[in-house]
């Protein structure tokens, strides 16, 4: 069932803070409509610099965390090219556009254990999983307190990449971490550590897996978990013009292998079952 974006809104938001969490990675919290809090798990809005025409069209940014009470989210980005980079430059007293919230959302089933395995700023829309999962927090009309133990496997080129563990850790989530350079335990991927938790696991029929990151890692948590047989969803993150399902930017080959159609991941995802998501 595709996700258009019947609740979505475009509004010009004032900034509140816009502060570094790690190596090149900001944390933008923005004073937002109770329409724009009301975004769950998974969900993301299109963020434009009003200030600008390049890019004329927004980004896609992951909801990382809101305050429906206080009327603020957040989003957590990467500081990587034209938009990013503007964005980056701005304070409490400037504005910015947003609109959303877009697209669908995790699972929200109960489950023993729930894993998430994020890459680089893949990082971004486990927070709220994490708080929802664990019960610490609402959001939307979803259920909470679903997952008896969250884990999140984390991995990033080097320690200085890593962001927001203090809040994945009190929001209830263990976390292992896995640098490429080993600036933090032994060099490894992060598909590594989801191997070596996935063995350790005693009842695999009760563990879910999530990821997003880089594609290939995506595939590669895909291959485990099937390897597994355990379930898996992936927010993936092609890039995206409209954002609303009309100019098919962001289409990703999903079905099987012999039988598979173009869904667009903005209205039909972001996430998606990996067992359906054709890689290549
Ligand atoms: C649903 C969704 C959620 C996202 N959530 C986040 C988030 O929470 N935090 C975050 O930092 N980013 C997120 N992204 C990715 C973000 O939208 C892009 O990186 C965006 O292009 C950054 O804008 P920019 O103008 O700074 O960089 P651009 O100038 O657009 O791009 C810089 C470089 O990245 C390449 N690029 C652009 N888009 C992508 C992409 N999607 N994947 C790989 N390479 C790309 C370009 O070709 C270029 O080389 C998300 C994307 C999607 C689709
Ligand atoms: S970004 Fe335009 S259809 Fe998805």
């Amino acid at each position: 069932m595709p996700h258009y974006a019947d609740d979505a809104v475009f509004a010009k938001l004032a900034v509140i803070d816009n502060y570094a969490i790690a190596k090149d990675t900001m944390c933008l919290r923005v004073a937002a409509p109770s329409s724009m809090c009301a975004a769950v798990p998974g969900q993301f809005f299109m963020l434009r610099d009003l200030r600008s025409t390049d890019p004329l069209i927004g980004r896609a940014f992951a909801l990382y965390d809101c305050d429906p009470q206080s009327g603020w989210l957040e989003v957590a980005y990467l500081v990587k090219g034209k938009l990013t980079r503007s964005v980056s430059q701005l304070g409490n007293g400037d504005s910015v556009g947003l609109c959303g919230p877009l697209g669908n959302s995790f699972d929200d089933r109960q489950t023993e254990h729930l894993i998430m395995v994020a890459g680089g700023i893949g990082q971004t829309p486990f927070l709220s999983l994490t708080k929802e999962a664990c019960g610490k927090q609402s959001f939307g009309t979803r259920q909470t307190g679903y997952a008896k133990r969250v884990s999140l496997c984390y991995g990033a080129r080097t320690k200085e990449y890593l962001a927001g563990i203090d809040s994945f850790e009190k929001s209830g989530a263990t976390v292992h971490i896995a640098t490429e350079d080993g600036s933090i335990g032994p060099p490894q991927r992060v598909t590594a550590v989801l191997e070596q938790l996935l063995k350790s696991q005693t009842d695999l029929s009760q563990v879910r897996v999530v990821t997003c990151g880089p594609e290939p890692m995506m595939e590669a948590v895909a291959k485990i978990a099937k390897t597994f047989g355990v379930r898996c969803q992936v927010s993936l993150e092609t890039p995206m013009a409209c954002g609303i399902g009309i100019c098919f930017t962001c289409v990703a080959k999903v079905g099987c292998e012999s039988d598979w159609d173009y869904k667009r991941t903005c209205v039909e995802g972001p996430v998606f079952e990996s067992s359906e998501v054709v890689w290549h």
